[in-house]
């Protein structure tokens, strides 16, 4: 299905009404609703009256229902096939209209490239009564990019190989104002001394890329700050020698989350000509098995010129964004983000809903969960200790790139990258592992099954806050 918002004052169409179990007592409708047994939970199309009522819970504070109600409610739209309606939300809070308006955009997302019978194609035109017209407008390019993620992310991996994401890349960024792009290869990588990234890449069919989006706008006078964003796009992650067992390698075309994640955002920042300078760089490979595969007890050189000992191949994201990371801290930036569905233990910690956030300064970590929360995605920090840290030592190398221990997998995993950063930048940089959220098994909210497009409204908004 089309969503479009609208936002003139017409109250044409169907009337969507968001309705919970208590106000349905004090509601002109009570004896309708009562009749018809409808008690606050899913949607009742009250003919006569051209009403969809559409169940809210308003026992929790959260702001998170309305997301769950909006996504009821373009449901029933569509099986009623109603495509005018409009909604009264002038009576909320600011940031309430922004999550319903937000749901509305995203709710409706559909993947059916690979469908031979696509389902009726219908185009909702809601009218949100009450809300701002620049809201709207920027709610539209962030959705719009949320959705490409979701699309990219989508694509199966016989498709979307690590040239198709880097072309894809090159052509959403093309028209944009302020944008430049670098598409580098293995040539460059060697030139670079990225062997880290370039041993994930050895048992591929197809090159690595490494992705470098650049948007610096027109007013130098206006930018205060340089925001550099990181993301793993493994296009494909088999485990590579250390081979996944086959349950949990389906779903791996998610693991270019990350990537797609900081493009999207990157994207969408742009062509809202934010006042700061940003740079998004995306790794990407695919960790295949092959001949030529690195494995499990090679030593490799990463580019910040530390040795690694090789223990699992599956570890590959943290190989990949460690070289990515010491490009992107020559950029200088004063913030630097990465996002990658980086492990599984990260969705043991916090379950498949929720983002874990990493890093050494507290302030940022706090920030970031704050921002994220803004927009309703949830996400939650993880510790760094010591004690995790030394889990990582090696007898041969500089490091290993797995854990000894079984316990604490998400944080073993953001301590590795944090031997990559830089003193100058250890409290400038976050570390955000996005593998429970980035692809949906199972619908929530306003995610149906598949790619979630997770990390761009909280990059977005968190960079919007941090200007
Ligand atoms: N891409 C996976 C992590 C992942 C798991 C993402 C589940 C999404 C859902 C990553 O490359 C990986 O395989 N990590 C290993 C690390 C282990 C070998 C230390 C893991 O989590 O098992
Ligand atoms: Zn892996
Ligand atoms: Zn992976």
């Amino acid at each position: 299905m089309r969503v479009t918002i609208l936002n003139n004052q017409n109250k044409q169409g169907t009337r969507i009404l968001f309705i919970s179990k208590d106000e349905i007592q004090n509601s002109e409708y009570k004896e309708k609703l009562e009749k018809y047994n409808f008690k606050g939970k899913g949607a009742f199309f009250l003919q006569d009256e051209e009403i969809l009522f559409v169940g809210l819970d308003k026992c929790s504070k959260n702001i998170n229902n309305y997301e769950e109600s909006v996504a009821i409610a373009l449901k029933s739209l569509k099986s009623l096939n109603i495509a005018n309606v409009y909604v009264d939300i002038s009576h909320l809070g600011e940031q309430t209209k922004y999550i319903i308006a937000q749901a509305f955009l995203l709710a409706g997302y559909e993947f059916n490239q690979f469908k031979s019978e696509k389902n009726v194609e219908i185009d909702i035109k809601i009218n949100l009564n009450g809300i701002d017209s620049k809201i709207i407008n920027e709610l539209s390019i962030i959705a719009d990019s949320v959705n490409i993620a979701r699309d990219i992310v989508n694509t199966p991996p016989n498709i979307a190989n690590s040239t198709y994401l880097a072309q894809m890349a090159k052509e959403l960024s093309k028209d944009i104002n302020n944008v430049t792009i670098d598409i580098h290869s293995n040539d460059f990588l060697e030139k670079e001394k990225m062997g880290a990234f370039l041993a994930v890449n050895q048992g591929s069919t197809s090159p690595a890329y490494l992705v470098h989006l650049q948007y610096k706008p027109t007013n130098k006078r206006k930018i205060s700050k340089k925001i550099v964003l990181v993301g793993k796009g493994l296009v494909y992650d088999t485990g590579g020698l250390s081979l996944k067992p086959a349950d949990y390698m389906t779903t791996m075309k998610a693991d270019k989350g990350g990537a797609c994640a900081v493009m999207s955002s990157f994207i969408a920042m742009a062509k809202m000509q934010l006042d700061v300078e940003i740079h998004a760089i995306m790794g990407i490979t695919d960790n295949a098995i092959g001949s030529k595969s690195y494995r499990p007890d090679d030593v490799i050189y990463s580019r910040e010129g530390k040795s690694i000992e090789v223990r699992n191949t599956d570890a590959e994201g943290r190989l990949v964004l460690v070289d990515c990371l010491s490009y992107a801290q020559d950029l200088k930036p004063d913030i630097l983000i990465d996002f990658a569905t980086l492990t599984g233990a990260c969705v043991v910690a916090l379950g498949e809903y929720t983002a874990g956030v990493m890093g050494h300064s507290d302030e940022l970590k706090n920030d970031f969960v704050k921002s994220a929360m803004q927009v309703n995605e949830l996400a939650h920090t993880l510790p760094f200790n010591r004690h995790l840290k030394k889990l990582l030592d090696s007898k041969i190398a500089d490091i290993c790139n797995i854990s000894s221990a079984r316990y604490g997998g998400a944080i073993t995993a953001g301590l590795f990258l944090s031997n990559f950063i830089r003193d100058e930048y250890k409290s400038k940089w976050l570390h955000v592992d996005i593998a429970g959220p980035a692809f949906v098994e199972k619908e929530w909210g306003i995610n149906p099954y598949g790619a979630s497009g997770v990390g761009v409204r909280s990059c977005i908004s968190f960079v919007k806050n941090n200007i």
